[in-house]
């Protein structure tokens, strides 16, 4: 008899029904997978079987057909072993159990454990979105679905406890629903009152923050350009739920939750130099998300950014205008969501000292090309805000100052997302940066004077039709963090200012 058992494959972020077709007949004992099985599929036969047999249950002595539907999507992991030992329990009739409307989804030690397995949070997911009434999950990875209501999720340990709630003798509990909280992290080791002086590089960073804008730092060794960018976790606002299911997704299916729930922190991803650009952007041969997906609502910080390759560089040039980078392989493509704070710094030069006041600059005028021009100019014109970090003078390290805390700016920092996100509510969007040229229109709106300042800079400056627009995101953020819906002379400004630093050569 032929049975039919509901489970879920991953591709990409998104997860999609797989239903498992097991077919006992008579003949010559064999046990075939079909339905484009990769190989940690086609050894769930072994798996399946030790476990079958480990859970006190005699392996049927018959000819075993198992078909992964559809056929034409090839199936990846070691999630199907559960499925496929239900699959043949049924068709072998042996014990009655009951799966209708339900999903499995879970890997088979030999002795019959359930192990963990990735992407079980799109699973749960999708499940629901189909009307599923139940989803069984190994126990281990609990944590992930504890916020997802609508659907019962049963968290399971091995065989035994499976069949016994299955056939009705002793059941499981669901797991219970966890209510999310908002959480404001205050329990950083670093703060922003531990930066003395740098007042210029502050204030941009939190309109970075503020906005969500990218922002590249440059300035000699020594400034405290890597201090800086370290401690925007600090700043940012707290992560809605949508954002940290969004997150949680990510890592679910690139296996780096660790075993721990939702994702409830901005991701603060700092690949080093050396980082391929599969590593970077996601890809390889069985696809996984790269160091900007897993930046999603976060920041990705990439420190001496002239030293990373120029393709590693390069690739991410689409994902920052999309928010999303799509991965070709042979057998179609995927798509992850990278939608993240770009934040770079560098050294104006191989030495560091170029423009520096003090001390002099040993590069050639070739070596400084060579190093600026590593960063291609369409990169460059993508980042939003450029800010000239220079190197400290003796009375602002030395004073006794007390800097403004992460605490104070960060209070700004959620107001003015606040404002951010009334403004754009119905529109899909959320903050500044991302602003469609559409929106721009409607909801940038400039005073005479304001318009006029624009005007004369656009051509004296060199401004692209980006960097246009970016002005004009980054004025908006600069009026939001003074709670004004008109843009003014000032705002434009201050935004052109962060445009235009040009003093390191032309490139910049
Ligand atoms: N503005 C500053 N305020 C306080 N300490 C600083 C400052 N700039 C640099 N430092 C000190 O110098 C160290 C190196 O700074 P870093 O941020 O790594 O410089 P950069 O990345 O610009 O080369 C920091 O760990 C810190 O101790
Ligand atoms: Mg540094």
């Amino acid at each position: 008899m032929v049975n039919k058992i509901l489970s879920l494959g991953i591709n990409g972020i998104d997860s999609f029904p797989v239903f498992v077709e097991t077919d006992l007949s008579r003949g010559l004992p064999a046990f075939d997978i079909v339905g484009m099985p990769d190989t940690a599929v086609r050894e769930a036969k072994e798996r399946v079987r030790s476990a079958y047999k480990n859970s006190g249950l005699s392996f049927p002595v018959k000819r075993i057909t198992v078909n992964l539907a559809p056929a034409n999507i090839r199936k990846e992991g070691s999630v199907f072993d559960l499925p496929i030992l239900l699959g043949i329990l049924a068709a072998s009739e042996s014990m009655s159990i009951n799966t209708c409307n339900c999903a499995f989804a879970g890997e088979l030690s030999l002795i019959g454990d359930i192990r963990q397995i990735t992407g079980v949070l799109p699973m749960i997911l999708k499940a629901r979105e189909m009307g599923i009434k139940a989803i069984f999950i190994p126990e281990e990875n609990s944590a992930e679905a504890e916020y997802i209501d609508g659907i019962d999720i049963y968290p399971v340990k091995n065989i035994v406890q499976l069949l016994a709630h299955l056939n009705g003798s002793q059941k499981i509990q669901p797991l219970k629903v966890k209510e999310f909280q908002v959480s404001v992290a205050t329990d950083f080791d670093v703060d922003y009152s531990e930066v003395m002086g740098q007042y210029a590089a502050k204030r941009a960073i939190e309109i970075a923050a503020a906005g969500g804008h990218n922002i590249l730092m440059i300035g000699p060794p020594g400034s405290g350009k890597s201090m800086l960018a370290k401690r925007l976790p600090t700043i940012l606002p707290p992560l809605s739920f949508k954002e940290a299911i969004d997150c949680t997704v990510i890592y679910s299916v690139a296996n780096k939750l660790n075993g721990k729930g939702l994702v409830t922190q901005r991701p603060f991803r700092s690949p080093h130099h050396t980082v391929s650009s599969v590593a970077l952007c996601g890809g390889g041969q069985n696809p996984r998300p790269g160091e900007i997906s897993l930046a999603h609502c976060g920041v990705l910080f990439l420190d001496e950014f002239p030293e990373f390759s120029a393709k590693s560089i390069d690739c991410m040039r689409a994902p920052l205008e999309d928010g999303k980078i799509t991965v070709s392989r042979a057998k179609g493509s995927v798509t992850y969501p990278s939608n993240f704070m770009l934040v770079c710094a560098m050294n104006p030069c191989k030495c560091g000292y170029l423009g520096h006041p003090t001390r002099k600059c040993t590069c050639t005028q070739y070596q400084i090309d060579k190093y600026i021009s590593h960063i291609s100019g369409p990169m460059l014109d993508r980042i939003d805000i450029h800010i000239d970090v220079p190197a400290i003078a003796y009375k602002d390290i030395s004073s006794d100052k007390v800097s403004e805390s992460s605490a104070q700016i960060r209070k700004r920092v959620i107001e003015a997302r606040r404002l951010q996100y009334n403004r754009y509510k119905g529109t899909g969007i959320y903050k500044n940066s991302d602003l469609t040229p559409s929106l721009i229109k409607k909801y940038c709106i400039l005073t005479d004077d304001a318009k006029d300042a624009l005007k004369n800079s656009f051509d004296k400056l060199n401004i692209t039709g980006r960097g246009y627009t970016k002005v004009l995101k980054i004025a908006r953020t600069i009026a939001d963090l003074e709670k004004s819906e008109l843009i003014t002379k000032l705002h434009v400004l201050e935004a052109i200012q962060y445009r235009s630093l040009n003093k390191y050569g032309n490139n910049i």
